[in-house]
């Protein structure tokens, strides 16, 4: 077990963000916009399920871990509101789509034991680590975007990736078994899947570009296609469903150690920054 350290960055995505800041193209703008639109309320649902169990977890390793998750998830959580201040200045509502974001989340947590909770968080935590290890692997996805908007990404992915056991292993500590695990995981695929596709869909709308065929073409190429996103996520996705399960079952190991590396290499900001920015 290593230690999840929260590296602070400071990423400075510009006020006048090109609309389409992703290779120029709407359908992968708004798939990661969407899921940025949704990620601080997201990470305050997956914050608040691990809290209750933080001062009781007897192993010091899994606890130190724990209050690395927390540290590294309420970083993300800041850079995402600055993200979605600048997405407001682009005409979107994203007052209104964060308050819907945020009441589905809170019926969520308010119906939930503390246990299922936890069970909640992670699903939710291997939907962010494939997505993340898909996002560092194909860099078709992040090609020709703008580049403080890619180091935020390539951050994110990684500390995803790092920390994505951990409230595996907390499931676990707490004698979690996998009735739980996958009702956990059926609940936030469908609550974040409404969601996405919401945030998704009110930014074409806003932008006019539900009635363009080429657009919903594209879209379809973009998620289904040969190498889709989508398409590369439904085999890791069922994986979950698994008994045996574990998140490093997918040794994606190689992506944290050639980061920490750049990492330690880095010796300020804008080094990392730099980094970030040219993979
Ligand atoms: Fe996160
Ligand atoms: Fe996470």
């Amino acid at each position: 077990m290593e230690d999840i350290i929260a590296r602070r960055l400071k990423f400075g995505i510009p006020k006048d963000l090109p609309r389409y800041w992703n290779d120029n193209c709407p359908t992968k703008t708004y798939l990661f916009n969407a899921i940025a639109i949704l990620a601080p309320g997201f990470e305050r649902l997956l914050i608040s399920s691990v809290i209750p169990f933080k001062e009781t977890i007897a192993d010091q390793k899994l606890k130190n871990q724990v209050l690395g998750f927390i540290g590294q998830e309420s970083a993300h959580g800041s850079e995402f509101i600055r993200y979605n201040a600048i997405l407001k200045n682009q005409g979107y509502d994203i007052k209104k789509l964060e308050k819907w974001n945020l009441k589905n989340f809170r019926w969520l947590a308010k119906k939930l034991s503390l246990k299922m909770h936890v069970s909640l968080s992670l699903g939710g935590e291997h939907l962010t680590a494939i997505i993340s290890d898909l996002i560092l692997r194909d860099k078709r996805f992040l090609q020709n975007a703008y580049p403080a908007n890619a180091a935020l990404w390539r951050w994110h992915s990684i500390e995803e990736i790092e920390h994505k056991a951990v409230v595996f292993d907390l499931y676990t500590s707490l004698g979690g078994g996998y009735i739980g695990r996958i009702t956990g995981m059926w609940l936030i695929t469908v609550v974040l899947l409404r969601l996405l596709i919401r945030n998704f869909l009110h930014m074409a709308h806003h932008d006019k570009q539900l009635t363009k065929f080429s657009f919903w073409k594209n879209t379809f190429k973009i998620l289904w296609g040969k190498k889709g996103f989508a398409r590369q996520l439904l085999v890791p996705y069922l994986k979950y469903y698994s008994p045996g399960f574990h998140p490093w079952r997918q040794d994606n190991h190689d992506l944290i150690v050639k980061w920490k590396q750049f990492f330690y290499q880095a010796r300020t900001n804008e080094d990392m920054l730099h980094i970030l920015q040219q993979e």
